[in-house]
C-alpha cells in the first residue's frame, strides 16, 4: 500500500517548492490529522467517473484502470432505475454516452431513470467514446455497459493489490426520493459502511473508515445522507448560481459578452465572503467533513467553472475543521495551482497524471493496464 497518510505533507512541500517553514503551517498539521482521523488520504486522488480520460466514463474499463493505477477513490454519480436498481451515470439523459437513440428511438429523450435495469443493460455505453476521442479509441470499448453500484463495488473489491474507496454523489436527488435510504441499504448489504477488520498493518483506503465518501450539491440531500449514514464522511459540493451560492452578479452568460462559459464562470463569485462562510457553516452543521468546490482552469474548457479555491476560501474551510476536495482537474499546471492554494485532494479524469504529480506513479502505464484487463 502506498504511503498516503504519513509523509504526504513533507513530499508535497518539496514538490510544490514551499519553504520548510511554510510546509509546517499549523493548518497543514491540523488538516493532516483531520484526514487521518477520517481514514481519508491527503492529498486524495479521486478518479472522476473512473479513469475517464482514458476510457468511457463510469464503465468497467474506466473503473478497473483507475483502481489498478492506485487511485484512492472511484467517483460516481448515482441514479436509480425504473425498477429500483442503483447505477452510475452522470447525465440525466442517455443520449450523450449511449446508443439509446438507436435502441429506443421513441424514448431517446426520456431520462435514464425511466428505463429498467434490463433495458439499460442493453445499451452500448462505450462506442460514443471511440467516436468522440479517436486517438484514445479501442475496439473493446464497443458494447461496454452501464454499471450498477454493486458491479462497481465488485470492481473495487476485486484486486488483491489495492482496494480503492467509493466517492458517491447523489445526483439530482430530488428526482429520486428515498435515494439516500436505498444507498444506505445497498452499502450496508455489501458491508461497506463498516471498516474491514485487517489482521495486521494499516487498512487500505477502501478498507478503512474513509472507504466511502458521500457527496452532493443539494443541501437537502446532505441532511438526508447525514440522517441515514451519520458515521460516513460527507462532502458538500459548492457551486455559484441556481441551487448554489448567491452570485455577485445577476448578468446572464448571453448578456455578459464573454466569449465562452469558462470566461463567464471565472468572473462569477459568491455574493460576498459572508455567503461563502454561510455555506461552510451549513456543511459543518449538517455533518460534512469537507467541501467540494469548483476551480477556474488555466486553459479554460468545459470543466472550468468558478474559482472557489482561492487561498482565503481554503483557509476559511480549514479553520472550520473541514477538508477541501476540488473538482475537476486534469492538467499539471492546474494541479500545482490548486495545491498551492491549499486543497486536500483533487477530482480528476486523469488519475495517472495526478498520481505522477503526487510522486505516486503507477508501476504500469494506462495502456499496459488496459491491455492487462482485456481492453
Ligand atoms: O462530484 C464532483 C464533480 O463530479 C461534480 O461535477 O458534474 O462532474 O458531477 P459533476
Ligand atoms: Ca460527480
Amino acid at each position: 500500500m502506498p504511503d498516503i497518510f504519513g509523509k504526504s505533507a513533507l513530499l508535497l512541500s518539496l514538490l510544490l517548492g514551499m519553504s520548510g517553514a511554510h510546509a509546517a503551517r499549523p493548518s497543514d498539521t491540523a488538516q493532516a490529522e483531520l484526514a487521518k482521523a477520517q481514514g481519508i488520504p491527503r492529498p486524495a486522488v479521486i478518479a472522476h467517473r473512473g479513469a475517464s480520460f482514458d476510457a468511457p466514463e463510469s464503465t468497467a474499463a474506466a473503473y478497473t484502470v483507475a483502481r489498478d493505477l492506485g487511485a484512492d477513490y472511484l467517483e460516481m454519480d448515482l441514479q436509480r432505475s425504473k425498477d429500483g436498481v442503483l447505477f452510475a451515470l452522470h447525465d440525466n439523459s442517455l443520449l450523450r454516452t449511449t446508443d439509446v437513440a438507436t435502441k429506443f428511438p421513441e424514448r431517446k429523450d426520456s431520462p435514464a431513470n425511466a428505463f429498467t435495469m434490463a433495458e439499460l443493460k442493453t445499451l452500448d455505453a462505450g462506442s460514443w467514446f471511440n467516436a468522440a476521442y479517436p486517438e484514445r479509441a479501442r475496439p473493446s470499448y464497443k458494447g461496454l455497459q452501464i454499471l450498477t453500484l454493486d458491479e462497481i463495488i465488485d470492481i473495487a473489491e476485486a484486486s488483491p493489490q489495492h482496494t480503492p474507496g467509493l466517492y458517491i454523489e447523489t445526483k439530482e436527488p430530488k428526482q429520486f426520493p428515498g435515494l439516500e435510504h436505498d444507498l444506505k441499504n445497498a452499502l450496508s448489504k455489501r458491508g461497506w459502511l463498516q471498516p474491514v477488520t485487517t489482521v495486521s498493518g494499516e487498512p487500505g483506503v477502501g478498507q478503512g473508515k474513509g472507504r466511502v465518501i458521500l457527496q452532493t450539491f443539494e443541501k437537502s440531500s446532505l441532511e438526508l445522507l447525514q440522517k441515514e449514514m451519520p458515521d460516513t464522511p460527507k462532502i458538500l459540493l459548492l457551486w455559484v448560481g441556481e441551487g448554489g451560492m448567491a452570485p455577485n452578479s445577476d448578468v446572464s452568460f448571453s448578456d455578459s459578452g464573454e466569449k465562452d462559459k469558462a470566461a463567464y464562470y471565472a468572473k462569477q463569485q459568491p455574493k460576498d465572503k459572508a455567503e461563502f462562510l454561510r455555506w461552510l457553516d451549513f456543511a459543518k452543521a449538517h455533518g460534512a467533513i469537507g467541501t467540494g468546490p469548483s476551480a477556474a482552469l488555466a486553459a479554460g474548457g468545459d470543466q472550468s467553472y468558478f474559482d472557489l479555491v482561492q487561498p482565503w476560501m481554503n483557509t476559511a474551510t480549514h479553520d472550520k475543521g473541514m477538508l477541501v476536495h476540488v473538482y475537476t482537474i486534469d492538467e499539471p499546471a492546474d494541479f500545482k495551482h490548486v495545491m498551492q492554494s491549499g486543497v486536500d485532494g483533487i477530482f480528476t479524469n486523469r488519475a495517472s497524471e495526478l498520481l505522477k504529480f503526487y510522486q505516486r506513479p503507477a508501476p504500469l502505464t494506462v495502456n499496459q493496464l488496459l491491455e492487462k484487463n482485456g481492453y
